[in-house]
């Protein structure tokens, strides 16, 4: 049994050795803790408090959580959580917003510690953070805004959405503080899951996949390849370029090309069994700007062959 508090109730954890991410965001389906790299400690995305610092959810375990005290956004005090979320929108600072629960919680560390940073402690702050979309630009802008609002005991003021004014994005406020759910984040009765085997080389032949021993596996309900797709794999926003999956014979292009998906009764099941997928590969060397800068007689064939 462990025993912490969370957003001040007092919890008894006596369950599954899973992380805190984990629990948090699909026992206690808490929004605003995001997964952007499932425990690689990469994106900054489950940034929460734990005893008055900043941690990244998916690296604890629930078994270390003996005696914290843990705070997401949704324990935040209401006029900082409003003042930091309304700062990031102000500045232009939320885009789609997977990102912002993880910056909003770094500022507030950052502004409790230091309530007047300099600009380039602002982004020194939000370094081990990524955004795919907005630019540091505007975060930086943020905070620097938040803090001064939070010295001066201000609220932060932006127009609303009136002709003629300049309106803060869709929902902008919302997806700062986290509320949103993307799609990971959506439950529905009796839903299915499912879990990606990815190329493990960037440039490599299929040779072989064999997906038995992942089919085998209690919980799992289907594991899709290429066969399982009808008609034409390619797929693209403007040009279909890109394999749905990569078919045995055909090449990969880089690590993210996917072979196989696992569909499973539980996430936990299905990205399991997505491991032991076996693939045969026969590996090649990797295209890069040097490799092509260094044989200006290459061309690609679509194929994925170099051709001279
Ligand atoms: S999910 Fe924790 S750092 Fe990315
Ligand atoms: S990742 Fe989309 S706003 Fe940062």
């Amino acid at each position: 049994m462990v025993r912490f508090t969370l957003n001040g109730k007092n919890i008894e954890y006596d369950g599954e050795e899973i992380s805190l991410l984990r629990w948090l965001r699909y026992t206690l389906r808490i929004a605003s803790v995001k997964d952007g790299c499932s425990g690689q400690g990469a994106c900054g995305a489950c940034l929460i408090e734990i005893d008055g610092k900043a941690k990244l959810a998916c690296r604890q375990k629930m078994a270390d959580m003996e005696g914290k005290n843990m705070v997401t956004i949704e324990g935040f005090p209401k006029e900082l959580k409003e003042t930091l979320g309304r700062a990031f929108v102000a500045s232009g600072a939320v885009q789609c917003g997977f990102c912002s629960p993880g910056m909003l919680t770094r500022t507030k560390n950052l502004l409790t510690n230091n309530p007047n940073p300099t600009r380039q402690e602002a982004a020194q702050a939000v370094k081990p953070h990524l955004c795919r979309c907005t630019g540091y630009v505007k975060i930086v802008d943020a905070i620097l805004l938040a803090a001064e609002k939070l010295r001066d005991g201000k609220s932060v003021e932006y127009d609303t959405h009136e002709i003629g004014k300049s309106a803060p994005k869709f929902q902008a406020y919302e997806r700062a503080v986290g509320e949103p759910l993307f799609a990971d984040g959506m439950y529905f009765d009796d839903q299915y899951l499912g879990a990606l085997h990815l190329s493990e080389h960037p440039r490599a032949r299929i040779l072989k996949i064999d997906t038995s021993k992942a089919e085998a596996v209690e919980g799992v309900v289907k594991v899709l390849t290429y066969k399982d797709v009808p008609g034409k794999r390619r797929i693209g926003m403007i040009t279909k370029d890109w394999d749905a999956y990569i078919a045995e014979g055909e090449i990969t292009r880089y690590v993210g090309d996917v072979i196989a998906c696992v569909i499973a009764d539980k996430m936990l099941t299905a990205r399991h069994a997505a491991t032991l997928i076996d693939v045969e590969y026969e590996v090649l060397e990797p295209l890069t700007d040097m490799t092509l800068a260094e044989h200006s007689d290459i061309r690609i064939h679509e194929s994925g062959n170099l051709l001279k």
